[in-house]
């Protein structure tokens, strides 16, 4: 098996990955320099796809304030967010993103060249900055991969999955496996940092608006290799996909932005139902938008509802939003006339990697930053446009930890490592299983039981019908492709999301128990962290 040494590998090439590598190569000479790794090219991520925009409480917005930001996303949170965590990524929100505007990402602006805010559901002010109007997360994430590009000291791999995490007996992290799928060779990395960068598990879900590379890779490793987990009951379904025919899987996500421009939700009959769910109507949080239009799908028993954008100003409608007017429109939809089927779609993963604003995990060399990451800003629901702010002030922070941290390469490797690595040196028997059908049952069993509402019934069936599959599935180490490893991944985080589901006999934020309607801030005001030595816990 080939071999190689870099003090810092960085896995996962969106938002977080791409600048955690940036800023790391920025502050810390390491005579190597930092390696990036991506399962795809750099920039298939989620966050290419974002939209609406990122959270900044900035010098340029002075009307707005951090204890407002951090009251909004408390609220959204449904008392699971933790409020020092919060505090510290609102208030570090000015800095960071001003770095950003410095590593060559354009936030859009006005005549006068003053950056423009926009509003969000359950945000008490308009305080999210967007690139290209819809387009934010493709203006962040080009400029940060021109950036990369364009540092020497920067290796990127690209094509190339982390597979396994490499762990000593004393539990410290000291390198992985990664596999390239277009040459079939695995090899091993040896580091002292470890970041796991690796986004979401939208994909365990049939509907999504995630891209294919969601499926939840870096927890179930880091849980595989025995880091805790936390909150992974907490999938955020998004209200407003793209609904055009009930057999388009992955679904493209209408902005919540277009709500906040004034965009109602009517049902087939052409009636606005959002006042008979909450009084803050489309501009309600999330979970309480999805729930409101999945009561109205089945009340009139239809694939979705309409998003009615055409009560917007026109020409201000296709400046605002050119990406999702266009979609629309080679979908035969003219948005300033036709209302926008709709319907809901599973789009954040709030739980993942427990770990802290520097990414650290309760694994020692193992950091966590993103979507992978649970660092307890989100809390039962995730509020609008925070994630890319966590993605960039965790990456930050986590290079400005790393920059005094001890990042000699590992030296000894014990016997439990070598026996590790050996698995990948021999070639594996049986023959190719077709993991594109197993993996798309799996999704199938997700939406129908574990989805946005759940009961005892249906999450037992799914536990049970996950449970054979893994038996049937007889990898559990090294696999015969990119598939198969993605397979055997989205198995381990979809029977996580059930076991937290299962626990949590309550409904909170995005987690909904059709058996347990009312939230139990007495019994169940904690976070379920699933560790697998010890399985479930609950901390306060
Ligand atoms: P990602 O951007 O998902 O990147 C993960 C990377 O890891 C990818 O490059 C992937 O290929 C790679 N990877 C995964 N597994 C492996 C592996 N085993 N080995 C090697 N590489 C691997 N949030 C907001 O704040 N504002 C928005 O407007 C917004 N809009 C959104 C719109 C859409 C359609 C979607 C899907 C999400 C949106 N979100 C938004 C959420 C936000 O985009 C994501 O949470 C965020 O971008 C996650 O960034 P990340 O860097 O953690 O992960
Ligand atoms: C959106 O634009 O609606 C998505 C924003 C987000 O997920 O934060």
């Amino acid at each position: 098996m080939k071999y190689s040494e870099y003090s810092v590998v960085v896995i996962g090439s969106g938002a977080a990955g791409l600048y955690a590598a940036l800023k790391i190569s920025q502050q810390i000479n390491l005579p190597e320099g930092v390696l990036i790794i991506s399962k795809s090219t750099l920039d298939v991520s989620n966050s290419r796809f974002a939209q609406g925009g990122i959270v900044g409480v900035v010098h340029q917005n002075p009307e707005d304030k951090i204890s407002l930001h951090v009251k909004d996303t408390l609220k959204a949170g449904a008392g699971l967010s933790e409020e020092k965590v919060t505090e510290y990524i609102s208030a570090a929100s000015d800095e960071v993103l001003n770095d950003l505007i410095q590593n060559g990402v354009e936030f859009d602006r006005d005549e006068n060249g003053n950056l423009t805010f926009t509003l969000e559901a359950a945000h008490s002010m308009k305080r999210i900055l967007h690139s290209g109007g819809d387009a934010t997360g493709k203006g962040i994430t080009e400029a940060l991969i021109r950036a990369v590009r364009k540092d020497e000291n920067i290796h990127v791999l690209e094509n190339t999955m982390a597979v396994e995490i490499l762990v000593s007996a004393e539990k410290e992290c000291k390198g992985v496996i990664i596999y390239n799928e277009l040459t079939g060779e695995h090899q091993v990395v040896y580091t002292s940092a470890l970041v796991l960068a690796t986004g979401g598990a939208g994909q365990v879900y049939k509907y999504t608006t995630n891209p294919e590379c969601a499926t939840g890779d870096g927890i179930a490793l880091a849980y595989e290799a025995g880091a805790v987990v936390q909150d992974m009951e907490f999938i955020q379904f998004h209200p407003t996909a793209l609904a055009m025919n009930p057999n388009s899987k992955n679904r493209f996500l209408i902005s919540e932005a277009v709500r906040g421009e004034g965009a109602k939700l009517i049902n087939k009959n052409g009636e606005e139902f959002m006042s008979r769910y909450s009084d803050k109507r489309e501009l309600a949080p999330r979970d309480v938008v999805t729930r409101a239009i999945y009561s109205e799908m089945n009340l009139e028993h239809t694939p979705n509802v309409f998003l009615n954008a055409s009560i917007i100003d026109q020409a201000r409608l296709l400046k605002r939003f050119p990406t999702i007017s266009g979609k629309c429109k080679d979908n035969g939809i003219d948005i300033t006339k036709t209302p926008i089927p709709v319907a809901p779609a599973a789009h954040y993963t709030m739980g993942g990697i427990k770990a802290g604003i520097d990414g650290k995990t309760s694994l020692k060399g193992l950091y966590a930053i993103g979507e992978t990451a649970s660092t307890g800003l989100h809390g039962a629901n995730r509020l609008a446009s925070n994630s890319l702010l966590e993605c960039v002030v965790c990456a930050y922070e986590l290079a400005d930890y790393l920059s005094f941290a001890n990042l000699e390469i590992p030296k000894k490797i014990d016997e439990g490592i070598k026996k590790m690595i050996d698995v990948y040196s021999h070639s594996i028997s049986g023959k190719e299983y077709d993991a594109k059908t197993l993996i798309s049952k799996l999704k199938d069993v997700m939406w129908n039981n574990v989805g946005i509402i759940r009961t005892e019934k249906s999450l037992q069936a799914a536990q049970k019908e996950i449970e054979q599959m893994q038996k049937d599935f007889k990898r559990r180490r090294k696999c015969l492709n990119q598939t198969e490893y993605e397979y055997r991944n989205m198995l381990i985080v979809a029977s996580l999301i059930i076991k937290g589901a299962l626990e949590r006999k309550e409904s909170r934020g995005a987690h909904c128990r059709s058996d347990y309607r009312q939230t139990n801030d007495i019994a169940l005001h904690s976070n379920i962290k699933i560790d697998r030595k010890k399985e479930l816990e609950y901390v306060k």
